[in-house]
């Protein structure tokens, strides 16, 4: 079943009511992280709650729990709503303070909510996905997972709009990321990533796939590649928590390399899956 956590309390998903004065939602004045769930093992939760944390830092706001009080948290909000594959989705706000644009006096609100897993089908994985190419317009803080996600959300209603699973988007001439995802390019067995840098949010899933991909000897070169090198590339994916190792096999209307999910990225994926368990 769903279950959500608000403010100390878990309760039925459906029964948590926010505060019209949260700033979460009169401000998106907050951050948050989703982390996968697999057969109970919340994966790489360490990884992503440390991630928070930075975000948290980031924007000023301090962390209401540890990082091992909300593993425990998440592992109660699991074993309540008696969930092995799920998501856990994790936010922490400004708390709840009549609308005014300076930080309140008011202690974070945290909310979570457990639900079943909503994984992609083998059969995507097997076909890879199509996406589009479009201007990156976000702000100059990505690397921050901040609640203010208007840009994302628009460029990804633009790519569905043209029948494509994701945004990848270009600023200043280079590709930097999917609008939830990271964007990598194959070119002659070589693995092409936007550096690490403000410009993109710093996956999870992109470290662990670099670090599986130093196991494979695989070279990655986090450089910046522009969308030329990216309709060239031999092969093309996406990583994130929920899309996993992705191929990318069409741009627009370029097909990338034989159009099907190249041997570099099944290789990826395979080993990523290894690291699941
Ligand atoms: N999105 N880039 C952006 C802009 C993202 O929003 C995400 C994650 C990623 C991939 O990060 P990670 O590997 O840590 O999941 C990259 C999450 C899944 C979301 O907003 O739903």
């Amino acid at each position: 079943m769903s279950l959500a956590f608000f403010n100390g309390e878990f309760l039925p998903t459906e029964s948590v009511v926010i505060p019209i004065d949260e700033r979460g939602h009169q401000f998106g004045d907050g951050v948050y992280e989703v982390i996968k769930v697999y057969d109970g093992k919340p994966f790489l939760m360490r990884e992503h709650l440390v991630r928070l944390e930075n975000s948290a830092k980031a924007i000023r706001l301090e962390m209401p729990y540890s990082v091992e009080q909300l593993e425990d948290l998440i592992h109660e909000g699991l074993t309540r709503a008696e969930l092995r594959d799920a998501q856990v989705y994790l936010q922490i706000t400004r708390g709840i303070a009549v609308r005014l644009h300076a930080f309140p006096d008011a202690p974070p609100s945290v909310s979570m909510t457990f639900r079943p897993s909503k994984s992609l089908t083998e059969e995507v994985f097997n076909a890879g996905v199509k996406v589009a190419l479009l201007d990156d317009e976000r702000w100059l803080n990505c690397y921050i997972k901040s609640l203010n996600l208007l840009p994302n959300v628009l460029a990804k209603q633009t790519a569905a709009d043209r029948g494509c699973f994701e945004a990848v988007l270009v600023r200043d001439g280079y590709v930097t990321e999917g609008s939830s995802t990271n964007a990598y390019a194959v070119k002659d067995g070589v693995v092409y990533t936007h550096p690490a840098n403000k410009r993109i949010l710093h996956g999870i899933t992109r470290a662990a796939v670099l670090q599986v991909a130093a196991e494979l000897g695989i070279e990655v070169r986090e450089e910046l590649y522009t969308p030329e090198f990216l309709l060239n590339a031999d092969e093309a994916f996406l990583t994130s928590t929920t899309a996993e190792v992705l191929a990318i096999t069409q741009v627009d209307d370029t097909v990338i390399g034989t159009g099907k999910p190249g041997p570099i990225v099944r290789k990826l994926h395979a080993k990523f899956r290894e690291l699941i368990g």
